[in-house]
């Protein structure tokens, strides 16, 4: 079945005839950055997009994805879509944050307790409200979600059940505060360093380790330089790939609308790809070597900690204490007091 057609409501939406027609000019190949490898979540997104963006163009269009950092550091393919370099870019939503920061009401830590709370929270109203953010902010758009599953720790020193185990080592987090801050409140001061970097960092020892979900464990070959997995679970990554607003307005309506159905088939494809694929690559992750283990006391200490040091730190960076609880009550959770 084409990905066009698992779309339930698609064909109600719109009219792929017409998109196909009015779409037949000016073919074009857009370029996508992808922060992570082939078999990444980013990747099934990508081809998703392509895919239904070929369908829905009547194969006027397609897409070029550029894999493995290729294009430059996640940070910085924001840069070159903000002006026009670069048509889009796969990446995670924590490297979006230091140019929109409501959207890093996605990254505290505890806040998404599972791929339905993303899929709600993202396809709502709030996921709009902060995709016209990052238009304002960063001049790029998000025309779909990748949804990459729970980050767990990784390193290749020691198990790590407890909070207190994590002294003595280093860990790489991206460059965004929120994360910064969060192993702070586990009592460490973590390394942050670019994506692009973070294998080369782990290879040479740089740094002993770094969270990421499953499936970019996977994809990136962690498992070659890592040994220790502990199922931390403190931001349910989500990764958008995002167009340039400047190429986006300069784009028929007809093209932006035919863009914006085939973001929707690759929202689709990334939660079908983490539903199906995600039980598989975990056990292929011991099958490698990776010992995989939980917290003690069902990740309790480290929630504590995190949430009762990091929420209130950001409340101003999100727009308000408001905003995360209108997050919590779309997730059905009780509100934070104000
Ligand atoms: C990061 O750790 O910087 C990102 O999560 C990497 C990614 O996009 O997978």
């Amino acid at each position: 079945m084409s990905i066009i057609k698992k779309l339930g409501t698609y064909a109600a939406a719109v009219s792929v005839a017409a998109l196909m027609v009015a779409g037949a000019a000016d073919a074009k190949n857009f370029k996508i950055a992808v922060g992570d490898s082939g078999g990444s979540s980013q990747e099934a997104t990508g081809l998703g997009f392509k895919a239904a963006l070929e369908e829905l163009s009547g194969g006027n269009h397609t897409a070029t994805l550029f894999l493995n950092g290729q294009l430059g550091s996640e940070q910085d393919t924001v840069n070159d879509a903000a002006i026009g370099t670069l048509d889009m870019s796969l990446l995670a939503i924590n490297n979006i944050t230091p140019f929109s920061p409501t959207v890093g009401v996605f990254t505290l830590p505890y806040v998404i307790l599972s791929l339905e709370d993303a899929e709600k929270l993202t396809q709502g109203p709030i996921g709009q409200e902060l995709t016209e953010n990052t238009i304002n902010d960063a001049g790029v758009r998000i025309i779909a979600w990748t949804y990459t599953g729970f980050r767990v720790l990784t390193n290749s020193k020691k198990p790590v059940k407890s909070v207190a185990d994590l002294e003595g080592l280093v860990i790489r987090v991206p460059k965004n505060e929120i994360m910064i801050d969060t192993y702070k409140s586990w009592g460490i001061s973590p390394t942050p360093m670019a994506w692009s970097e973070t294998f080369a960092g782990l290879q040479t020892k740089v740094v002993d380790g770094q969270d990421n979900p499953y499936t970019t464990i996977n994809a990136m070959k962690f498992y070659e330089v890592q040994k220790y997995v502990t199922n931390i679970r403190y931001i349910f990554s989500i990764e958008p790939l995002i167009i340039s607003e400047q190429v986006f307005q300069e784009l028929s309506a007809e093209d932006q609308a035919i863009i914006l159905e085939a973001g929707k088939a690759a929202t689709q494809a990334s939660a079908d790809f983490l539903r199906e694929k995600e039980a598989e690559i975990k056990a292929l992750l011991i099958e490698k070597g990776m010992e995989i283990s939980d917290p003690e006391n069902d990740e309790a200490e480290f929630i504590e900690l995190a949430t009762t040091a990091v929420w209130p730190k950001f409340y101003e960076s999100i727009g308000g204490v408001e905003k995360l609880n209108a997050v919590l009550a779309e997730i059905g959770r009780d509100p934070v007091s104000q």
